[in-house]
């Protein structure tokens, strides 16, 4: 070590230890070793973060199809659906991608396979082309439920969730989100199970195939059987559940799949 270092390093050990100079190095020596370990375990932690996440996506898709039993293991109450990737355009099943390997929020983001929206009435800027569907079959192999991710922005937030659908593409069984961050009491009562017990029996189309399920505090003169009371004291994001419906259930969304699901041709 060069001799001028060596009595820098000198001078320093001999300041009194309240010294300024001996403060700040201890604060940087401490900082650094704290972001180290933050850092570590943020890296180590990250595979069951992602576990988790995946675990309560299923129990999320398990609640809204009304079949969750906490008591039974999640990836084996799971594996009751048939997964499948639905090209939006066309309605129809693709297997151009893995189905385990397929997000449909990634896929929202990548250029090469989402589209940036003209009319964007759900808030989302970009939607993707593909989404990752869920099917439930009765003891005899036929279609009991559907059901299908939303999304779309709230007051504060984007709501993620999923929406289940009968055999016939039109009757809501449930709608739930399971990630948001709109204001507990207000906002945030989109997952009060008593709102949501509201969604059961409404219809999307009408005998037209109009689009006519709605969220709002009016009444619309379309019919209460596609009418959802909206949340009190939450009016933007019940807008904002209105609007993601809409869009993901209309024509830019699923309805050429649920066109295919009325007349059996998925
Ligand atoms: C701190 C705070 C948080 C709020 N959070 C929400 C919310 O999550 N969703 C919402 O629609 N309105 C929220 N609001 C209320 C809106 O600002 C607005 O007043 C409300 O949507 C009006 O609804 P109402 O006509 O049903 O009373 C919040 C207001 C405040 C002050």
């Amino acid at each position: 070590m060069p001799s001028d270092v060596r009595n820098v390093i000198k001078k320093f050990l001999a300041l009194p230890a309240d010294s300024i100079g001996k403060t700040i190095l201890v604060a940087v020596a401490l900082c650094l070793v704290a972001s180290m370990v933050v850092s570590a375990v943020a890296v180590s932690m990250r595979p069951l973060q992602e576990v988790n996440a995946l675990k309560d996506k299923q129990i999320n898709i398990l609640q809204v199809a009304g079949v969750y039993d906490p008591s039974k293991d999640i990836v084996e109450s799971f594996s009751i659906f048939e997964t499948h990737i639905v090209e939006l355009k066309t309605g129809k099943f693709t297997d151009k991608f893995e189905v385990e390997n397929f997000d449909d929020r990634i896929a929202a983001k990548d250029p090469k396979i989402s589209v940036a929206l003209k009319s964007d009435p759900a808030g989302i800027g970009r939607k993707t082309k593909y989404a990752k569907i869920y099917l439930l079959r009765d003891t005899a192999g036929k279609i009991d439920k559907v059901i299908l991710p939303i999304h779309g922005y709230g007051l504060w937030s984007t709501l993620y969730g999923y929406i289940a659908l009968e055999e016939n593409g039109n009757d809501i069984f449930g709608l739930q989100f399971y990630e948001h961050a709109e204001t507990p009491g207000l906002g945030a009562e989109v997952d009060n199970p008593r709102w949501k017990a509201l969604w059961k029996g409404k219809k999307l189309v009408d005998a037209d195939g109009m689009l006519q399920i709605s969220v709002s505090k009016i009444k619309p003169s379309a019919g209460k059987q596609y009418h959802i009371d909206g949340l009190a004291g939450a009016t933007l994001t019940t807008v904002g559940v209105n609007n993601l419906v809409r869009f993901w259930m209309g024509e830019a969304g699923f309805k050429p799949f649920l066109k295919n699901l009325e007349t059996g041709t998925i």
